[in-house]
């Protein structure tokens, strides 16, 4: 007979405790500490048959080898971006992501991709429903095997028989093993079934990604330690009221963090954007007043991205101030520089200010960009669409200098726009370049030039 026991876990961050309590004294949420039953009897997990009492020997730094063909290429370029060059063999990787974003086709996509052999493992679909799925995916790859289970033990027995070269698993919070008693999706199933895989993908060298739900505020669930113990976290991202979706790496050890995908959801599957100027900037035939161009970064990865503004008088008491994919402090603030430094009179005007394509702008090279738009939407005259910005501004008014300026504006000239407007204080020469540079220290300075 096994014998059982239990203990409490922590939902939120997975903390363990040996009794109960209201309150998690880690993460300080009330209410989420639960009893999971835990068997501890002979564990039936991975196991190798070549002999694993070998012990690991210290080497010289020098002396260690390293074989480029480490990294298994995913014919996905822009996964393999994000991964820094594909997948490197004998990692583990998350994929975190909101329900419907686009994991699973984001994963069946690459597994029908690529020249290897893959075995996709689902606990949320059916066979059936996944080759329905890949019948409207473009790619077909017939060594990709389709297994539906949920218990470990099975899935390595599965894995045994076919000997796959990467394996994906959708989702880890369906899975469970034998050697404890807790429910699928509980925190200790979650430790104890990612443990088992990442153990099989470090001896066997075979590349695993995981699929992981999030919770309602981001995070990935399950316990915090999940992320610790893979190798690679991205996350897939994007508004569901557009098709683009943006894939990025938050953890990886094997590459940088600042690179980032970008995907276009149709109903073909994911399409790889490679010039994603081309979803956010809007398409239209003549110039239209109240909007602007910013060439913006993200990561490493540079974007136009286009502002829109609408300035319009106020018909009810307060003013109404509101923004998609821009943070409403900074626009308030920017309003507030443009009254105080440069005397606009906008205190009775309703401002409304929108990102195009929905995208979640951080980058502060933007600020140049949202005060033009919003200058050229209050004196209803257009901004030419050649002409684009990047620079912030300060609580003096003053256009500040952004990073990386160089890589902005040879974008800006190879995407075909005449000039760019950036800080006086970047220090550029502006006759290296085919596009107009304008140099601005001043708000009045971008007006003067824009409109007088
Ligand atoms: P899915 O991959 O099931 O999301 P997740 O695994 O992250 O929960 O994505 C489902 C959504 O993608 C669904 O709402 C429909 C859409 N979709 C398309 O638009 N085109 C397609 O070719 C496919 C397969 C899905
Ligand atoms: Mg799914």
């Amino acid at each position: 007979m096994a014998k059982t026991r239990t203990t409490f876990f922590c939902q939120n961050c997975g903390t363990q405790y040996a009794k109960w309590l209201g309150q998690c004294s880690s993460c300080n949420e009330w209410n989420t500490i639960v009893e999971e039953l835990i068997q501890k009897e002979e564990k039936r997990q991975w196991k190798q048959t070549k002999d694993t009492r070998k012990v690991s020997k210290a080497l010289q730094i020098s002396d260690i080898i390293v074989n480029s063909e480490d990294r298994i290429t995913t014919r996905n370029k822009e996964l393999d971006r994000v991964l820094g060059g594909g997948l490197v063999k004998g990692s583990v990787l998350l994929l975190g992501g909101e329900p419907g974003i686009g994991k699973s086709t984001l994963l069946l996509q690459v597994a029908l991709g690529v020249s290897k052999k893959v075995l996709y493992v689902s606990g949320e679909e059916s066979q059936s429903q996944i080759k329905m799925r890949a019948e409207r995916l473009s790619n077909q790859n017939n060594n990709c095997l389709i297994l539906t289970e949920t218990k470990t033990q099975n899935i390595f027995k599965s894995i045994e028989e076919s000997s796959p070269n990467i394996v994906v698993i959708d989702s880890i919070q369906t899975l469970h093993t034998d050697t404890i008693d807790a429910s699928p999706g509980s925190i200790s199933q979650i430790r104890e079934t990612t443990a088992e895989l990442i153990k099989f993908a470090k001896e066997t060298s075979t590349p695993v990604i995981l699929i992981g739900h999030i919770t309602k505020d981001g995070h990935i669930a399950g316990p915090k330690i999940l992320e610790h113990m893979v190798d690679v976290v991205l996350q897939f991202e994007g508004d569901r009221n557009y098709t683009y979706r943006i894939l990025r790496a938050q953890k990886n050890r094997f590459g940088s963090t600042a690179e980032l995908g970008i995907y276009e959801m149709q109903s073909i599957g994911l399409r790889e954007v490679e010039n994603p100027s081309e979803i956010l900037i809007s398409q239209k035939d003549e110039s239209l007043s109240g909007t602007a161009i910013s060439a913006t970064l993200e990561g490493v990865r540079l974007l136009m991205i286009e502002v829109q503004a609408l300035v319009s008088t106020a018909v009810y008491g307060t003013p109404q101030r509101s923004t998609t994919g821009y943070n409403i402090k900074r626009l308030n603030m920017l309003l507030a520089v443009l009254e105080k430094r440069a005397g606009f009179r906008l205190g009775t005007k309703d401002v409304f200010l929108n990102i195009t394509g929905g995208i979640k702008v951080e980058d502060p090279a933007i600020d140049l960009a949202v005060i033009s738009a919003i200058l050229s939407s209050n004196d209803d005259e257009a901004i030419s669409e050649k002409y684009c910005f990047a620079a912030e501004v300060g609580l003096t008014g003053e256009i500040r200098p952004v990073n990386r300026v160089e890589q902005r504006i040879l974008e800006a000239e190879k995407l075909g726009f005449t000039k760019i407007f950036i800080s006086k204080f970047n220090k550029i020469d502006i006759n290296k370049y085919k596009i107009k540079i304008v140099n601005v220290s001043k708000v009045e300075e971008v007006y003067n030039n824009l409109f007088a």
